[in-house]
């Protein structure tokens, strides 16, 4: 059998990379408005940055990693040999981390300076159990704001995200927006202690991983899919409930700002998200159709502790990714059409070979000129050239025969209205790009 992408991967054949493209564009004029600029970070990266920065204890770092080994790492390893902690490489899960290692390297928020606002759009890789909305490779869409710990930043990424969904066209009544504050190290100690207690005392109705869970990272059992589990949890203690003032208020200003932009948004105590670096503010988008389980198309939060982590100095952080796999499913649900790649301005046919090298030149000419140009190489008849030129989706078809060569002309025909024009072969390029054409 011919070899298959691997489980849980995906092409982006021309239509789908062509969006994709788009999706990006639109990505970086929407946050560009924002101040935030690109930046590009390797797709693997030291496996000690993923266990420091995301938590050792996450399903993310601890069963869905993909590590990355040299050959010769790999036969030192089967060999019963140990490989240096800086050549140990992942595949990274998402791109938060990367980030932060960089800004931290290159020093990108010297004390005082203004903070660094950062996207980046590429592919993530988890080994998670495939299914609908959940691949092993990935693209997300990503911003990271580093060096400010205002309120106003988390409110003015959250308005950008809603907007960004707003403008690639998912309905805004399809979207849930919710959010959460996770605390601080002031206050998240005692609150977690409170919710291991309470998983104590219901550890009768828990499932064994949650059991797990309540010693290694209680907080972790508010995402138990298990419908024991998410009853018990139901009832636990609420985050917003221990915040402390400091918490409280840096929360109600967030709140406070979404609601002056007109952001609907709905509070959810048990959101507390996969990844452990978060602090203080977290939030997701969740769609309502198309997606089934698997329905968050974003999400982000605060990450004041994360700089440090990897080795940094304290430096505040806040960002998001959205996954654009699903994007483009919710964007299906609601009835878009991916566009055509078109390919072709104009296709040259001939009439018979004796034309060939005339048009040869002549699709030399127009692409030189800047238009995507084509003609036929496998000896076509005109007819199915005609076909191949509808297949291209190309605007226009200029017919080249021994008449046209001799009288220094060539048939143009728009493919839209089926108008044909005569045009002579050397005024061909500046009529191509005037309205007669
Ligand atoms: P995340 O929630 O793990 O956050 O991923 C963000 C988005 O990526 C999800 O909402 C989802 O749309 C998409 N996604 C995640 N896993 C998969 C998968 N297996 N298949 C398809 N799509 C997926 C993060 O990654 C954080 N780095 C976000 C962040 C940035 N927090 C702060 N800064």
């Amino acid at each position: 059998m011919a070899i298959q992408a691997p489980e849980g991967t995906r092409d982006l054949l021309p239509d789908e990379a062509l969006f994709w493209t788009r999706f990006k564009e639109t990505a970086a004029e929407v946050f560009g408005r924002y101040g935030y600029v690109l930046v590009e970070t390797p797709v693997i990266e030291q496996t000690e940055l993923f266990v420091r920065g995301i938590g050792e204890a996450t399903d993310v770092v601890s069963k869905e990693m993909f590590t990355a080994l040299s050959g010769e790492n790999l036969k030192r390893l089967l060999e019963g040999g140990t490989v240096k902690a800086k050549s140990r490489l992942s595949l990274r899960p998402e791109g938060t981390a990367g980030v932060v290692r960089a800004v931290v390297q290159h020093d990108l928020v010297p004390q005082g300076a203004a903070p660094a606002k950062l996207m980046y759009a590429g592919p993530m890789f988890r080994a998670e159990r495939p299914q609908k909305g959940r691949q092993r490779q990935f693209n997300q869409v990503g911003v990271e704001c580093l060096g400010a710990e205002a309120p106003s930043i988390d409110a003015e990424a959250i308005i950008m995200l809603m907007r960004f969904f707003e403008k690639v066209g998912i309905p805004r009544a399809s979207m849930r927006l919710l959010v959460n504050s996770m605390g601080c190290e002031t206050c998240r100690p005692a609150y977690r202690d409170l919710v291991r207690a309470y998983m104590d005392e219901h550890a009768g109705e828990l499932c064994e991983t949650c059991l797990t869970r309540a010693e290694v990272n209680p907080l972790r059992a508010f995402d138990c899919k298990n419908p024991g589990c998410a009853a018990v949890m139901e009832d636990a203690p609420k985050i917003t409930d221990h915040l402390c003032d400091d918490c409280k208020a840096h929360y109600a200003e967030v709140l406070g700002l979404l609601e002056g932009a007109g952001v609907a948004y709905e509070e959810d105590p048990k959101l507390v998200r996969g990844l452990d670096y978060y602090t203080r503010t977290v939030f997701e988008v969740q769609v309502t159709d198309g997606l089934g389980s698997q329905n968050a198309i974003g999400g982000g939060g605060r990450y004041d502790k994360l700089a440090e982590e990897v080795g940094g100095r304290s430096t505040p952080g806040l960002g998001f990714a959205l996954g654009y796999e699903r994007c483009l499913m919710a964007l299906e649900a609601a009835g878009m059409e991916l566009p055509r790649a078109q390919r072709c301005d104009l296709f040259v046919a001939c009439v018979d070979d004796t034309v060939r090298a005339q048009a040869f030149a002549l699709v030399q000419e127009c692409r030189d000129a800047g238009y995507r140009c084509e003609m036929d190489h496998q000896g076509r008849s005109l007819k199915s050239q005609f076909k191949l030129a509808d297949k291209l989706g190309a605007a226009r078809v200029a017919v080249l025969g021994p008449d046209e060569v001799a009288a220094g002309k060539v048939t143009v025909r728009d493919m839209g209205t089926h108008d044909e024009v005569l045009v002579s072969i050397t005024d061909l390029v500046s009529e191509l790009g005037s309205a007669l054409l």
